[in-house]
């Protein structure tokens, strides 16, 4: 029996993606290996999101040619965003690589990898095979639609991190097009699934024992889905699925900042499955900066979104993403930005340096002229404001009880970790046992990324 062997990167549309590679390649007959050097197929599921992402996937395949001599039957294909985004130029950096299959086109998976098993069985030499979505500027809207292709089968359970936890997609692509990201291009056209696909596939889950579900979608909140004269909006989703028995809990991400209306926002204080806990990247906290990003709101807008998050839901913790060294980006502006993350109270942020992507409407149009250095110090600089920030706000958990889901051993393998309604990670001595359960625990550290609680 052949067997696979899967690297992920980038974000949890790439974890959900590589779920439903594995069980396509599962029900193939392949067997799931943790051994890329023994692997018969191996596969890259990539990230275009920088360009960091992307050098480290050149230069793991570089490190196969080795493989490849000694496996001259062996099969080696490149999914995801890059594959959608370099399309043959992967073949060119990488001769030896066999396929190359765009994440809107996932379910030929299966059909193709059997197809090179079998002809380099029988030894011959397959012709590389490129399968990858249209255009999404050059071509009819609707041509474009069907050519990233919808494909949300149920996933093995086996192919999940962990058996009570499992990601759904509510939704395909992104409209929103900021200037600076590939996403749109990449990952095609907003396309939301019907409520009743995803209900059933969340009470298929729960039945498989899942007690927590992550809605995942580019832009979440823009789920909209119409029958007939109802549309169902992202509030109304969630209350469908907290109906679901045997569901504990449900998040969801990534949110845009538009569109974060109060009907969800009162959706999350009312229903006491979702998770208290809200990503709303920012990216910026300055007017021009945003302009330049084309992210169609205000520092303003933004500042009031914070309020009425806050005002609305008690005990809520609200997370961000930040761009720094995006094009033109003065101290000035920076500043802007450090103010923002203060105002925030945000429990964490991810900080991002700007990096270019060809193609995109930043890189058409501004110079990235932000030197590395001054990206590299700004991002320490907006690291250390959120840390000390993620810090205080920890400290208010020392002497409170909370209630956690145990994930897992931490990654020392000494302490288990869970996490809380508010999506804060807990630290404590407890036993294996406990994996998989809601418990209730006192808190009695914080550091910026941790509690730590007392024996459970
Ligand atoms: N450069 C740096 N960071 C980026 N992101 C998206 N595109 C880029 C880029 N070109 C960041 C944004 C987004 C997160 C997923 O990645 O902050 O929210
Ligand atoms: Fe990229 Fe903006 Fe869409 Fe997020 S909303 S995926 S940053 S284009």
């Amino acid at each position: 029996m052949p067997s696979f062997y899967i690297e992920t990167l980038g974000c949890q549309m790439n974890v959900l993606d590589s779920e439903l590679a594995a069980s396509g390649l599962i029900q193939l007959g392949l067997s799931a290996t943790e051994s890329l050097r023994d692997a018969d197929v191996i596969l890259f599921n990539t990230c275009s999101i920088r360009q960091h992402a992307e050098d480290k996937v050149y230069s793991a395949l570089g490190r196969l040619t080795g493989w490849r001599e000694r496996n001259p039957g062996g099969v080696l294909g490149v999914l995801g965003c890059m594959a959608q985004k370099d399309q043959r130029l992967i073949f060119r950096r990488a001769p030896h690589v066999d396929f190359v299959l765009g994440p809107g086109q996932l379910d030929r998976l299966p059909g193709v990898v059997q197809a090179l098993l079998l002809e380099k069985t029988e030894g011959r030499i397959p012709a590389k095979e490129l399968l990858v979505s249209l255009p999404r500027l050059e071509r009819k809207h609707a041509e474009v639609v069907d050519s990233f292709r919808r494909y949300d089968p149920i996933r093995l359970p086996e192919t999940r991190l962990r058996r009570f936890q499992a990601l759904v997609r509510v939704m395909f692509g992104c409209d929103k097009f900021c200037s600076y990201c590939i996403v749109p291009s990449v990952r095609g056209p907003e396309q939301s699934r019907s409520p009743q696909e995803i209900l059933d596939e969340v009470k298929t889950l729960t039945d498989q024992g899942v007690l927590e579900i992550t809605l995942v979608g580019q832009t979440v909140n823009s789920y909209r889905f119409k029958e007939g004269e109802k549309t169902t909006r992202l509030a109304d989703l969630l209350d469908k699925i907290c109906g679901v028995d045997g569901l504990r809990r449900v998040r969801f991400v990534t949110n845009y900042p538009r569109g974060m209306d109060d009907e969800l926002l009162q959706a999350v204080r009312d229903l006491p499955k979702v998770g208290k806990h809200l990503h709303v990247p920012a990216q910026s906290g300055s007017d021009a900066v945003l302009q330049r990003m084309k992210r169609n709101y205000t520092v303003s807008d933004y500042r009031e979104l914070i309020d009425r998050i806050y005002d609305t839901i008690p005990g809520v913790s609200m997370t961000s993403d930040f761009i720094v060294g995006f094009c033109g980006e003065t101290e000035e502006e920076f500043t802007e930005t450090i103010d923002l993350v203060k105002y925030g109270r945000f429990k964490n942020s991810f900080i991002f340096k700007y990096s270019a992507r060809p193609g995109t409407k930043s890189a058409e149009l501004f110079a990235d002229d932000v030197p590395e250095p001054v990206k590299k110090r700004r991002n320490n600089e907006l690291l250390a404001v959120q840390d000390s920030i993620s810090l205080e706000m920890n400290r208010k958990f020392i002497g409170r009880k909370v209630d956690i889901l145990v994930e897992g051993p931490d990654e020392l393998g000494n302490r288990l970790t869970g996490r809380t309604s508010c999506d804060r990670v807990v630290v404590f001595d407890g036993d294996s046992t406990l994996v998989g359960t809601f418990i209730e625990l006192d808190i009695v550290d914080a550091a910026p990324f941790t509690l730590a609680a007392s024996g459970g």
